[in-house]
């Protein structure tokens, strides 16, 4: 079966990512905290808003480009920072780098990444944006700032909603984060994902780059995922945003605002824009879902910022819904790792392909004839069901 046929939407991927899987990651790409309310809630609020049809109005192939900022992008969409990518297929960052650039937009690297700025700017033939965690240790910090200017990195997203790292159950009773070493279940679970552990194990057990060369982090991904979630600056404030505004040239972009008022204190600090994101429901749970604060949000931040938006996007549609709602650019995280442990750097393009097509048709549907016009349109183009 051909490509086009198993891949039909984003469930797809999912479904083939846990088909090659082991268990302790794809349950670490699905969970979210606790009781998971707010993972629930990302995907049940885009039903608060429904799309006009419109009829009888010229039909021509709608334009999908869109501005961020001064750069003009081919897709209203793209892969937020997901940390371990290396770990669903051997070079999983690079496969999302390359699909990204083929599709002719921006892919964020995450800090805790297996191949890491060196590796994927050489691969891709470009430096992707850049997602900064502070360290506690700010020599650290300073060793990946480094990193991101020799690459040629042009936007940092400093990730501000994970001061601490929430319980997520299903990591728990993996021992993801407290297992640091190959147990006998661990061996059992890769022994039956037979495709996913030759893959991978064929170059020893994976690390993540930046961190290679520091012994405080352990050795192999499995010990360092659980020292960089626990070497996070706890005492992240507003102060430490304009520091850094100070000490990075380029764009500097705060992820991980779920609040109207933070999201003026963001303006105010000297970003340049925000990620408007619960982390995909894995931090607070039984907090807000994203899609319905980006008007309030956008509001608050005011109109000359970039405002992204991410948690729960999984369809053309829903992508439309943000943009209409003030959104400027929509990232999407657990569907790129799905879509490179279902199949690489072919998997990624099919899933550009899926979304790409959606918007078109959905567009076309409603009558809107490009991402800029929807833009322009802003709510006018929802219905509110309340
Ligand atoms: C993440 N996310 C994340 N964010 C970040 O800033 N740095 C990181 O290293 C990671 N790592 C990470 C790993 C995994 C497995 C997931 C699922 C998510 C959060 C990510 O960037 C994004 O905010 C959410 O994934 C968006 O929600 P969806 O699209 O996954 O629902």
């Amino acid at each position: 079966m051909g490509f086009e046929q198993r891949f039909v939407n984003v469930h797809d991927f999912q479904k083939a990512a846990h088909r090659r899987l082991p268990k302790i990651f794809s349950d670490y790409v699905d969970g979210g905290a606790f009781s998971e309310t707010t993972l629930r809630r990302n995907r049940a609020d885009f039903d608060l808003y429904a799309l006009r049809q419109r009829v009888l109005t010229p039909l021509a192939d709608p334009d999908l480009t869109t501005r961020l900022g001064n750069q003009s992008v081919a897709l209203p969409f793209g892969a937020g920072p997901v940390g371990f990518m290396g770990l669903y297929r051997r070079s999983g960052e690079v496969h999302v780098a390359r699909a990204s650039e083929a599709a002719g937009v921006p892919s964020v690297l995450s800090t805790f990444s297996i191949d890491g700025l060196e590796t994927v700017t050489r691969e891709a033939g470009a430096a992707p944006d850049f997602q900064l965690y502070i360290d506690k240790d700010p020599e650290v910090t300073a060793g990946y700032l480094d990193q991101a200017r020799r690459a040629g990195v042009k936007r940092i997203f400093l990730t501000v909603d994970t001061a601490v790292t929430s319980v997520r159950e299903r990591d728990v009773r993996n021992g993801f984060r407290s297992t640091e070493r190959l147990t006998p279940g661990l061996v059992w679970q890769f022994a039956r994902r037979p495709a996913w552990s030759l893959d991978l194990l064929r170059r020893g057990f994976p690390e993540v780059e930046l961190v290679r060369d520091r012994p405080e982090f352990g050795k192999g991904a499995l010990a360092q995922a659980s020292h960089l979630s626990a070497r996070l600056e706890k005492a992240l404030t507003w102060d430490l945003v304009q520091r850094l505004r100070e000490d990075w040239s380029g764009q500097l972009i705060v992820k991980g605002i779920s609040d109207p008022e933070d999201a003026a204190m963001a303006r105010e600090s000297g970003a340049d824009g925000i990620v408007l994101s619960n982390h995909g429901g894995r931090q607070l749970d039984h907090g807000t879902s994203t899609i319905s604060q980006v008007s309030l949000v956008r509001e608050a931040l005011g109109a000359e910022k970039l405002l992204y938006v991410d948690s729960g996007f999984r369809t053309g549609s829903d992508i439309l819904k943000a943009l209409a709602l003030g959104a400027d650019f929509v990232l999407l995280g657990r569907p790129f790792a799905w879509a490179v442990a279902a199949g690489g750097e072919a998997g990624v393009a099919r899933l550009f392909d899926i979304l790409r097509t959606e918007m078109t048709l959905t567009l076309q549907l409603m009558g809107v004839t490009s991402i800029e016009d929807l833009k322009r349109r802003g709510p006018e183009v929802l219905i509110e069901c309340r």
